[in-house]
């Protein structure tokens, strides 16, 4: 049987702007098409990735406590190419509101205009099963989220020449003993 396969997010905004332009700097995106109550935005061969719906209501602010699409996330192919994107970004003055290591994947959370998280992310593991195999192991037994770390400090090691498997490691992370990422996480 076919599977269906990810398209797109559409979020519903009474910011369209600040969200066409964040989503569009975040994501190396695009405006394929705008009119006054669609955005429509992509990065790759899709026609759209992400689209605003911003017809003339005014939305209610989403809160810590609303029931909701916690984050997207999309994945970098290297370490590399998501410290890339952390320095335009830092330079265009975004930066992500809580990073973790999460053990499967290395990642960044940025929040959007709207204060939906999206995560920058990249795979630890060059293969699902093994990732899946990670999931299923003791260390994310014990924590499912993982420590907190700084992006500044990982930009530091890996030009410094630490090994993207080092890097990866929440050993790396928990060295910098930082508080719990959840809280952020849990800001909404
Ligand atoms: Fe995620």
């Amino acid at each position: 049987m076919s599977k269906p396969k990810f398209a797109h997010n559409v979020f519903q905004t009474a910011n369209h702007e600040a969200m066409r332009d964040w989503y569009c700097a975040v994501l190396d995106a695009h405006v394929v098409y705008e009119d006054d109550t669609l955005t429509f935005l992509t990065f790759d061969d899709e026609h759209h990735r992400v689209a605003l719906l911003h017809p003339p209501v005014a939305f209610t602010a989403k809160t810590a406590s609303t029931a909701s699409l916690h984050h997207s996330a999309y994945t970098f192919d290297s370490l590399d190419a998501l410290l890339e994107r952390y320095e335009q970004l830092r330079d265009e003055g975004i930066t992500p509101a809580v990073c973790i290591a999460h053990g499967v994947t290395t990642s960044m959370y940025y929040q959007d205009p709207d204060r939906n998280f999206v995560e920058l992310q990249i795979d630890r593991f060059a293969e699902p099963d093994q990732a899946t195999a990670y999931m299923r192991g003791p260390e994310y037994a014990a924590d499912s989220v993982g420590p907190a770390f700084d992006p500044a400090e990982l930009l530091a090691a890996r030009r410094a020449g630490a090994s993207v498997e080092e890097l990866s490691d929440r050993s790396w992370a928990l060295k910098a003993d930082l508080p719990s990422p959840l809280t952020v996480l849990m800001g909404g």
